[in-house]
């Protein structure tokens, strides 16, 4: 497991689990649960398929939906910094529930993962 991509690191099981965690803590968040769908089940796929190619594994994402236009196809949420810190906050919880993800491994999905939640960012915050 030494090199590779940080999916061979990671390794799809250990992945889905992060997932399943994730939107564990996303479906009772009170700012983010009002604006995903109560079955997160297929929200839940497509993300392991986005991360899956994200990570340097199967692009699965591609082969099945085309290219994710991450950034569109937000944009129907309303989507503020405070919405990004939580979306964030609900990972950190669920990496830290994970220890099948080693440390070195989770900081580095973590610090991608922040680069591309700031640009999903559309609505303007309050006050700042
Ligand atoms: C879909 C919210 C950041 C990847 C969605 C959906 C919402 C959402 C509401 C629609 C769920 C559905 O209809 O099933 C947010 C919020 C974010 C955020 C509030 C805070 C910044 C991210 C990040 C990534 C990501 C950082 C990837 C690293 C995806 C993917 C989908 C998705 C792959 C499925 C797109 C599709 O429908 O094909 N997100 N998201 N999101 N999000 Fe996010």
């Amino acid at each position: 497991h030494v090199g590779g991509s940080l999916y061979e690191r990671i390794g799809p099981n250990a992945l889905v689990a992060l997932i399943t965690r994730f939107y564990r803590h996303v479906a009772v968040h009170p700012d983010l649960a009002p604006i995903f769908p109560a079955d997160l089940t297929h929200t839940a796929e497509k993300q392991f398929a986005f991360l899956s190619g994200f990570l340097g594994g199967p692009p699965l994402y591609h082969e099945r939906y085309g290219h994710p236009r991450l950034r569109a196809r937000h944009l129907p949420f309303s989507i503020t910094p405070a919405r990004a810190r939580a979306w964030l906050g609900c990972m950190d919880a669920a990496l830290r529930e994970t220890p099948e993800i080693a440390e070195t491994e989770a900081r580095e999905l973590y610090a991608a993962l922040a680069r591309v939640a700031v640009h999903m960012v559309n609505t303007p915050g309050e006050g700042a």
